[in-house]
Parts: C-alpha cells; structure tokens; sequence
C-alpha cells in the first residue's frame, strides 16, 4: 500500500514572519491517511518546529563541509528536522544550471545520508509536442538510478514528474497523460530495479496542481501524490487541496 503523499514547494516565498503565520492558521486532520511536507526556504526552516508535517528543503551541496561559498549542508539541515530534499527540479537545472551529473551525485548522496530525496524529472513542451516526453523522462529518471551498483537506496523512491510547461503557467498535463507518464516511469524503475521496488516506490504530478484538479489527478492508479507550488502558499487553500485529495483515497 503506498501512502499518498502531498509536497509543497514554496520556492522563494516567505519570511520566517510569514511561515509562522503559516503554521499558524495551516490545519491538518491528525487522522489523515497521507502524508505532508513542506519544502521552505532555508530561514522559514526554525520556524517550522513542532508542526504536524514533516519539512524538506529545497537545495543543499553534496559535500559534508568546506568552501563552498552559499552552501548549506545536510547536517545544517538536519539540526533544524528536515527530512526531505528535493532534487532535479527544473528551476535548478535551467536557472541554475545543474547538470544530470550533479543531480545525480545529490539525490544518491542525501539517499547514503539517510534522508528522503524527491527526484523530479518532466519535459519542456517542444519535447513533449515531438513525442518525446516519456524519452526524455525515462532518460532523466535512469541517470540517477543507474548503475545501481553504487546506489544506496533511500528508505522512500519519490519521483516527481512536472512536465516544465506545465510549473507555474496554470496549464496541467491531463490525469490521462500524468498516469502515462506516471506508469511508465514505475516500468522503467522496476527494469532498473526490480518489481517491487517499483511497486513500493512513491509517483507524484507536479505542475499547477491546485484545489479544482486535485481529485482527478489522486483518482489515477499511479498518481501517489503531488508536488504543489503556487497552490501550497496559502494555509486554508493548502489544507483544502490536501483534504481534497485525501478523500479520494477514502
Ligand atoms: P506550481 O509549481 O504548482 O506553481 O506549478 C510546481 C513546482 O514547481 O514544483
């Protein structure tokens, strides 16, 4: 049984003022049967103490400690709870220029330190109107996973699919295409490591997920869960989507 799984993203919104606001008035059911967490930027992360969901971080340096001027390490990380990582999102690969390599060497270094690292993969339109999406994805998806040999697997595989036309633009990719995409991407994990592995591993949609769409994409075999941008800033807003997509899993 996979735990759906709801991951907000706020990018660069919010003070510390303003996240404690957030936790404030953010209401959670305690009998959820998913799971929450909030990626804040570096100074919201102390104010997100004692809160009823669990807190990822949107960046950190695969390196323990050094010169790495800007950085923040997974230790820094983990004095303030933070759990999960996100890795590969496509703001870091485009505006930061992170390469496949890169991307690679986080997601398995936060994997060998014990943390949950959020793998996210997705196609700008061109590829996707030249009918090279799942290509494109598949590739990105195997360039992290193989060769497993050096692989340590984290406790959770979590692979966000946000196709990059779709980030940020109020267009979302229909459930249809998001379970296609969704499904192939868990064939082409279990090809690298195994059925069940594939089987137990966590698939989320991202891109304009907001409170109106958010039934139809959790109704999806393969749609696990979301990754939430614009529609995680605001608490009541945020709830309402998590509530929403909560009850299609009954
Ligand atoms: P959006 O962002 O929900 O605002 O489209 C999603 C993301 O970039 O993770």
């Amino acid at each position: 049984m996979r735990r759906p799984l709801f991951i907000a993203n706020w990018k660069m919104h919010k003070t510390a003022a303003e996240t404690q606001l957030f936790a404030r008035t953010f209401e959670l059911s305690a009998a959820s049967p998913c799971d929450v967490v909030i990626c804040a930027p570096f100074t919201a992360l102390p104010v997100l103490t004692d809160v009823a969901f669990d807190v990822g971080a949107q960046n950190f340096y695969p390196e323990a400690s050094g010169a790495y001027t800007g950085e923040i390490s997974l230790a820094m990380l983990s004095e303030l709870g933070v759990t999960y990582v996100l890795t590969g999102h496509s703001e870091r690969r485009q505006l930061f220029r992170e390469s496949d390599a890169l991307i690679a060497e986080k997601y398995r270094y936060a994997a060998a330190h014990g943390f949950y690292p959020v793998l996210c993969v997705g196609e700008p339109e061109d590829v996707r109107s030249q009918g090279q999406a799942v290509v494109h994805c598949t590739r990105q998806l195997a360039q992290v996973f193989s060769p497993v040999e050096t692989l340590k697997r984290p406790e959770k595989i979590i692979i966000a699919y946000e196709p990059i036309w779709a980030i940020g633009t109020g267009k979302t990719a229909t459930p249809e295409d998001a379970q296609d995409m969704c499904a192939h991407l868990r064939n082409a994990l279990s090809d690298l490591l195994g059925e069940s592995v594939a089987q137990t591993a966590l698939f989320l949609y991202g891109g304009s997920v907001k409170t109106d769409n958010i039934a139809s994409l959790m109704m999806q075999p393969d749609v696990d869960g979301v990754l939430v941008g614009g529609a995680s800033l605001e608490a009541e807003q945020f709830a309402e989507l998590i509530k929403k997509g909560c009850a299609v899993i009954g």
